[in-house]
């Protein structure tokens, strides 16, 4: 069974169209006995959202802790985007009822910009947004919508970017991401497939100078996803580039901070925006246990604070309406607690496998450190990589 964008949550062995997948590595945690820990259970969700400000640990323990301001990013547009998102992805883990219903309750949390994708239930989760953001009060300027151009698109994103802005019934987004670093041949009858042939006639430069042709009432800015170092150099590099990417979306979260990757952005003025922030809900370390408790908050506000403390705009996604309010309540954390949760990328883990869904280990064997490993030239690869995959679509009556 996969879950979305290349995350496997159980081993592949027993289903029948996925033979050739039981090598995949299997990314798992062990939960810790809580209660042995002297720790609180950070999935008990009947808890209301913790604040600095309502923490009842503030007040027994006499620690006071501070909220986080979160302050707007500016993007290499000039233009400004909110420095925390909401996740809208998440195939099949949540139904198009709730997933309306979290909508509706992230924005009225405070939540401005919504990350999605065409990807995300064949376009269903865009259609979503778009009712959401047109049903609330908030006026369309103040949003920062952003969605992607999935790789069986990437001779034509701005037909990609059409069908989006159809989806959600908006005139533009605030920005376009090229969501993968690959192009594949399109699919009769399935525009979002997994793993396909991989189109050898095509590279990531053409997407990119493609995108940079889309008029800017259209996509405001443009930007890439899950291009490591040596990507971004070839790219900055490419004769046809013109336009830096003003965003880089990428897995960051504790255990997988991509440091050197984070310094490349600031050299080029790129801004980072982390998905899986929470590590699709494994931040359920020790280490970051104790953070939380030392702030009566949960372990996914620790990390969603550290990610904006260090300048990316995580991403994290809820469908549970106390966790989406505390997950834009954060607080300070201070260099003690930015010391221990360094020591937490020791042995990086990657939780967002692409050979799952390429065929192909695209960030170089999960290294977490980019700027010794060596180009190698996928863009001349074509394989028939693998089966296409089912993909499970959670159902609603939406
Ligand atoms: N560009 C890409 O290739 C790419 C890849 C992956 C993801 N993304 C984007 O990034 C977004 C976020 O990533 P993600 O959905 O993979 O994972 P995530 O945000 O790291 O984790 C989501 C999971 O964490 C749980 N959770 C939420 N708040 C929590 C908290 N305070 N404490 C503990 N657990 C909490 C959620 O459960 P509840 O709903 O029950 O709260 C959910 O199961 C996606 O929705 C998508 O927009 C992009």
């Amino acid at each position: 069974m996969e879950s979305f964008d290349g995350t496997i949550t159980t081993s592949y062995a027993s289903d029948d169209d996925d033979d050739d997948l039981e090598s995949v590595t299997t990314y798992s945690s062990t939960v810790p006995d809580y209660a042995e820990l002297g720790l609180v259970d950070p999935f008990d969700v009947n808890e209301p959202a913790m604040t600095a400000a309502n923490s009842s640990k503030n007040d027994s323990s006499g620690f006071q802790s501070t909220p986080l301001l979160i302050e707007d990013r500016i993007l290499n547009t000039n233009a400004t985007c909110p420095g925390i998102g909401y996740g809208t992805g998440g195939e099949g883990r949540s139904t198009l009822d709730e997933l309306y219903r979290a909508f509706m309750v992230a924005i009225n949390a405070g939540f401005r910009s919504f990350d999605s994708a065409p990807f995300y239930q064949d376009g269903a989760v865009e259609r979503i947004l778009g009712r959401a953001i047109n049903d609330s009060s908030v006026p369309r300027s103040e949003f920062f919508i952003t969605t992607k151009v999935w790789p069986t698109f990437a001779r034509v994103p701005e037909e990609s970017l059409k069908l989006s802005l159809k989806n959600m019934n908006l005139d533009y987004v605030d920005c376009l991401l090229l969501h993968w670093p690959i192009p594949l041949v399109p699919v009769e009858g399935d525009p979002y497939a997994l793993g396909d042939t991989w189109d050898s006639g095509w590279d990531f430069k053409m997407t990119w100078n493609e995108m940079q042709k889309i008029p800017k009432d259209k996509a405001r800015a443009i930007g890439v996803c899950n291009f490591t170092i040596n990507r971004l150099r070839l790219l900055l590099s490419s004769s046809t580039t013109t336009i830096v990417p003003a965003v880089l979306q990428v897995e960051g979260h504790p255990e997988l901070p991509q440091k050197p990757l984070m310094r490349f952005c600031k050299e080029h003025n790129i801004q980072p925006f982390c998905f899986s922030p929470l590590a699709q809900g494994q931040v359920m370390n020790p280490t970051i246990l104790r953070i939380a408790r030392k702030h009566g908050i949960d372990s996914g506000q620790v990390a969603i604070s550290w990610a904006v403390i260090r300048g990316t705009v995580p991403l994290p996604k809820s469908v549970n309406p106390n966790r989406i309010s505390g997950n834009i309540n954060l607080v300070e954390l201070d260099e003690d607690d930015l010391a221990q949760l360094d020591t937490l990328s020791e042995v990086p883990r990657r939780i967002v496998n692409p050979r799952a869904l390429f065929g192909h280990d695209i960030f170089e064997n999960n290294a977490d450190s980019y700027e010794t490993t060596t180009y190698k030239s996928e863009d001349a690869h074509v394989s028939r990589a693998m089966p296409r995959k089912r993909r499970q679509f959670a159902v609603g009556s939406t």
